[in-house]
């Protein structure tokens, strides 16, 4: 899953999995992703096919602002699995997840402007757009303008 996911030309760009990953390098992200937890920044998921177990994209609950209530939720799914709306399925599971989180009271997804496939996503999933949030951030040398979709405890299903 991490070799097809470096091969994608947008996820490198957005985290520490390197563009065309060697088994080695994928493997070490795969390891990097194991240690979230413990370091206290998050929670990284396999997302899994539950017909073949097969594991078919990733998806992160990073939680730096838990203190303030919050976290940030992203998610890929590997190209060749995708249009079968599977991250808005896998996103509704980390949601019932999330809200076990007694501290937590609000998701958050950055998504870029021409990230359709996010927005649907975030639509599917019952997160609302709060607005764009403009030069955001760098991703891949750029500035970029992002979308700041939320959901919140009291609106959890
Ligand atoms: C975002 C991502 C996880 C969605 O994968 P997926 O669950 O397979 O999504 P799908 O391909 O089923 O598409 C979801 C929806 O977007 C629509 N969509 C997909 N690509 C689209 C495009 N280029 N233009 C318009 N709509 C598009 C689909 O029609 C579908 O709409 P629907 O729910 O109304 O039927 C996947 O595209 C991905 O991994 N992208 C790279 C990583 C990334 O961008 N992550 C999010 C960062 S914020």
């Amino acid at each position: 899953m991490a070799v097809e996911l470096s091969r994608d030309p947008y996820v490198p760009t957005t985290g520490t999995l390197p563009a065309h990953a060697s088994l080695e390098e994928a493997l070490a992200w795969v390891e990097r992703q194991r240690q979230r937890h413990s370091e206290g920044t998050g929670f990284s998921f396999a997302i899994a096919d539950t017909g073949t177990s097969r594991c078919v994209g990733q998806m992160g609950l990073w939680t730096r602002e838990l203190t303030k209530g919050r976290a940030q939720a992203g998610y890929a799914v590997i190209p060749r699995e995708r249009g079968r709306r599977i991250a808005a399925r896998a996103l509704l599971a980390l949601l019932k997840f999330a809200w076990t989180i007694p501290e937590l009271h609000r998701v958050e997804l950055y998504i870029e402007p021409w990230n359709a496939a996010s927005v649907r996503t975030a639509d599917r999933a019952g997160f609302q757009r709060e607005g764009l949030l403009r030069s955001h951030q760098e991703i891949a040398g750029v500035r970029r303008d992002m979308l700041l979709y939320a959901t919140i405890r009291d609106r959890a299903v």
